[in-house]
């Protein structure tokens, strides 16, 4: 059975669920790991408060609580860094979208464990402290987030962990990057900003052969269209700011773990035990940087409709592709759901939808400036995956921390972040912004 109900930091007492609701399978509710992915989202670790019956988990906005007696803890908390409980109902709801299987087939995912951060960069912070030691090196893409890239390259790189960029489409070239330092071969895929596809299952034999561990940030896919715990992937990494929060209103980020997954080159945490999970849980409440409660709701909010969000996003993503492809100004359209796409068939074979983002080029940074200012609709921000339409320049936005390095982005890209409006009302405002 996946063990959503059952995780704990490993310097956390057990015991602790939320609100003391049952997590596991009971009387009251189904077996969450046997239903579709909508109910699990909606379900999983949020059964109604076993005091009161509230139908969502309240927002403990409380950083500790009463002991009966010295280490008598009620449910398993103690402070509010080590868990919460509205943090917990957000860490076993996203355990179970990333563990339960593809929504479109309903296949099963291996056990894992959620863990809620502050931020998509704090949780990736976080794994790699628990992870990696001076003297490692990882595979990075060489299409990626630019925070990522930045916090490989300069802010671990100081501390002697080593970097390769490569193309991860080409697995050959992956297998070639290994070196017997490799503890991490990191994947985003849809890349972003350029939306590049690649292989999670072969990807995760290369990095298993080496030792190392298969890490998966799948937050453009999000959980409802991708699995890639169910691929081989041994930890799935979120920005829980863009799709999984949905509404551009907070900021998060999470980690979930395949409890099988083991600590690279026989390291062992500091908390005792070689299993990532457990790492990854005593670096959490010894670093700190947890969402908070309300922001744990907010997201535990979003993760509900997800599901539904993403069919409009990517129905709507799919109409503007289209009307990009035949227009004048437009050079090149890069969306995984056109068969010009060079990783079509393999997304349409390990993906359930082809998402909502979508990239396109206009021939010269000055066309591409011009028509992100010219949108209105479509708002001019940074970040991505919320209800409403988004248009930013690459370069100049998101990814301009990686200028001057091989993961430079093309100077005349345009990203749009498809929203969930009508989609004729989008298509006209960037036909308006093309002319
Ligand atoms: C693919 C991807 N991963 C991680 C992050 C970092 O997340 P956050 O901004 O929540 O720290 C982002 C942010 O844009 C992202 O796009």
């Amino acid at each position: 059975m996946t063990c959503w109900g059952s995780w704990r930091p490993a310097d956390v007492p057990a015991g602790r669920t939320y609100a003391g609701a049952v997590s596991t399978p009971s009387s009251e509710h189904p077996d969450w790991t046997t239903t579709g992915f909508s109910t699990r989202a909606i379900h999983a670790g949020q059964d109604p408060d076993a005091t009161t019956g509230a139908v969502v988990p309240p927002i403990y906005q409380v950083s500790t609580y009463k002991q009966d007696g010295v280490g008598g803890l009620r449910g398993g908390y103690e402070y509010s860094r080590s868990a919460n409980p509205t943090r917990t109902a957000l860490e076993e709801a996203l355990a179970a979208a990333e563990s339960g299987g593809l929504a479109a087939t309903g296949d099963g995912g291996p056990a894992a464990r959620g863990y809620a951060f502050s931020s998509g960069l704090a949780a990736e912070d976080t794994l790699l402290r628990a992870v990696l030691r001076p003297g490692d090196h990882v595979i990075v893409p060489d299409d990626a987030y630019g925070g990522t890239y930045r916090l490989v390259a300069r802010v671990f790189g100081p501390w002697g962990i080593e970097h390769t960029p490569v193309d991860l489409a080409d697995v050959d070239a992956v297998r070639a990057a290994v070196r017997p330092e490799t503890k991490v071969v990191w994947v985003e895929t849809p890349t972003n900003p350029l939306l590049g596809i690649s292989d999670i299952t072969a990807l995760a034999g290369v990095a298993h052969d080496a030792g190392a561990l298969l890490v998966v940030d799948n937050t453009f896919a999000t959980p409802y269209l991708q699995q890639p715990l169910a691929l081989g992937a041994d930890v799935v990494v979120h920005s829980t700011t863009k799709y999984i929060g949905g509404h551009s209103d907070v900021v998060g980020g999470a980690l979930v773990v395949a409890t099988a997954a083991q600590l690279p080159g026989g390291l062992a945490s500091p908390a005792g035990g070689t299993d990532v999970a457990g790492a990854v849980g005593f670096h959490q409440n010894s670093s700190g940087a947890v969402a908070g409660p309300f922001d744990a709701w907010l997201t535990l909010r979003g993760l509900k409709t997800l599901a539904v969000r993403m069919d409009r996003h990517q129905a709507n993503a799919a109409a503007v592709a289209e009307f990009l492809v035949a227009h004048p100004a437009v050079t090149e359209v890069i969306y995984p759901g056109l068969t010009s796409h060079p990783g079509h068939e393999l997304a349409a074979r390990q993906m359930s939808g082809f998402g909502g983002m979508v990239s396109f080029r206009t021939g010269s940074e000055a066309t591409a400036l011009d028509v992100v200012a010219r949108t209105q609709v479509f708002t001019l921000a940074e970040s991505l995956g919320g209800v409403e339409s988004l248009i930013e320049h690459p370069g100049r936005m998101t990814h301009g921390s990686v200028a001057g390095t091989s993961l430079e982005v093309p100077e005349d890209l345009v990203r749009v972040s498809v929203g969930i409006e009508d989609a004729e009302d989008l298509v006209a405002d960037l036909a308006r912004a093309l002319a």
